[in-house]
């Protein structure tokens, strides 16, 4: 049921704050007295501490699932301190790539039954890994056959793109960051810090009570009290709702998408965390509208793509807050210098920051800024929604794409 709603990528896009809410629904808690915040994540309760003493925890997955991975893999090694390396599934089993018994795999995959997911699942059993799966699906051949595991519990989704399970996927693995570094004292604030932030996600987080978060006037004007019948407890609903605020930039992406629609190519520049950001627009944009794109990581571009830039190539350039912004601002420069045709992603307020030569050098799409680690989860969605509109405007089928289907369970 597509509800008001014209299509289901269109719906899903749409959804996603109470996708993620779903998500982490009794998954973030309030411990003893000298643990203020912490996750719970019952799939694992018995695995965390063999986890955390991996030699190598190694990322798993196909198409979005895999990117869903990349985004969050410099959390994992921040809060770990285990080294993460990233495997696309077909490529681990066609390399027979080494996979160690002191090893943590995990398999990242919506619908739990991708065939190539699934054969480097059997190959990483046979090597001895401890198997952790990620996925959307309760029963499916995933679920079923590691050694334990997270639903992301997004919801059913049906567009052949994936789009709410990638944030929920992402999601969970921050929190999956977080329950591995549970025991480091040197990183609770960062870790509280990352708590905060995912509250501050989607709409109806009902834990925000329970952890006794400080509230400031607006959330307390936003807040509704909901009471969950027979645990007593009065939970506030916050609507401190980043995600809803960047789902507004719905029209800005349709004028965005008009203007892109005869445009034979789009280039998509991220780095450090939004790396994957890149990857996985390039991906939506290229999947449903047909329209060839690249996502590339800004670090490479002086060494090789560069030679691709002139006044008529559309660039999307990511560049909101974080550590490395001010290596994306001179990305932008550069693209500038080259008269590069660029469309900059960037944290509100930032429009000046980012334009060298002021709005008439660029267009700027301005996203609220929220924790480093969870940006990609905001960031996304602006791209999701203009590869919606773009696939609408050139008049293809974006539910069911050309040659594509939901569930990959052939090789
Ligand atoms: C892209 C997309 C695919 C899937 C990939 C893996 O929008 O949907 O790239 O992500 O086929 O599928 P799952 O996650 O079901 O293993």
């Amino acid at each position: 049921n597509k509800g008001k709603y014209e299509h289901y990528m269109q719906k899903e896009i749409h959804e996603q704050p109470e996708s993620l809410t779903t998500t982490m629904r009794g998954r973030l808690k309030r411990g003893g007295s000298t643990k203020a915040k912490t996750v719970l994540l019952g799939g694992l309760k018995d695995h965390i501490k063999s986890i955390r003493r991996s030699r190598r925890i190694v990322f798993i997955g196909c198409g979005t699932s895999y990117n869903a991975a990349l985004a969050a893999r410099p959390i994992i090694e921040e809060l770990s301190g285990v080294p993460v390396t990233m495997e696309i599934a077909s490529d681990l089993v066609d390399r027979q790539g080494p996979i160690y018994r002191e090893d943590t795999a995990v398999f990242v995959s919506q619908s739990g039954e991708t065939a190539d997911t699934l054969l480097a699942l059997e190959y990483a059993l046979e090597n001895g890994a401890l198997c952790v799966g990620i996925t959307n699906t309760v029963g499916s051949a995933i679920a079923r056959n590691t050694h334990c595991g997270i639903h992301i519990n997004a919801g059913c989704e049906i567009g052949v793109a994936s789009t709410k399970a990638y944030t929920s996927q992402i999601v969970v693995m921050a929190m999956l960051a977080l329950a591995i570094g549970d025991d480091a004292i040197s990183s609770q604030a960062r870790r509280e810090a990352i708590i905060d932030g995912l509250f501050d996600l989607p709409s109806m987080l009902h834990l925000a009570f329970s952890f006794n978060r400080s509230l400031d006037y607006k959330d307390l004007f936003y807040c509704t009290v909901v009471h969950l019948g027979k645990s007593n407890m009065f939970l506030p609903c916050i609507f401190a709702d980043k995600v809803r605020e960047v789902l507004k930039l719905d029209q800005e992406m349709k004028e965005l998408a008009k203007l892109l629609i005869a445009e034979q190519s789009l280039l998509v520049f991220g780095r450090g965390y939004n790396f994957a950001t890149a990857l996985e627009g390039a991906l939506k944009v290229k999947e449903v509208s047909l329209m060839h794109s690249e996502g590339m990581l800004a670090g490479e571009m002086k060494h090789g793509p560069l030679a691709l830039v002139d006044e008529n190539l559309p660039i999307i350039v990511i560049a909101t807050r974080d550590a490395c912004f001010s290596k994306q601002q001179s990305v932008i420069q550069q693209l500038h210098a080259r008269k590069g045709r660029l469309i900059v992603v960037c944290s509100k307020g930032d429009a000046a920051a980012v334009c060298p030569g002021g709005s008439s050098s660029c267009r700027v799409i301005e996203v609220p800024q929220v924790e480093d680690c969870l940006q990609p989860v905001v960031n996304i969605i602006p791209l999701q929604l203009l590869a919606y509109h773009l696939t609408v405007l050139r008049g293809y089928n974006v539910d069911q794409p050309r040659n594509l289907a939901k569930s990959v369970t052939t090789q």
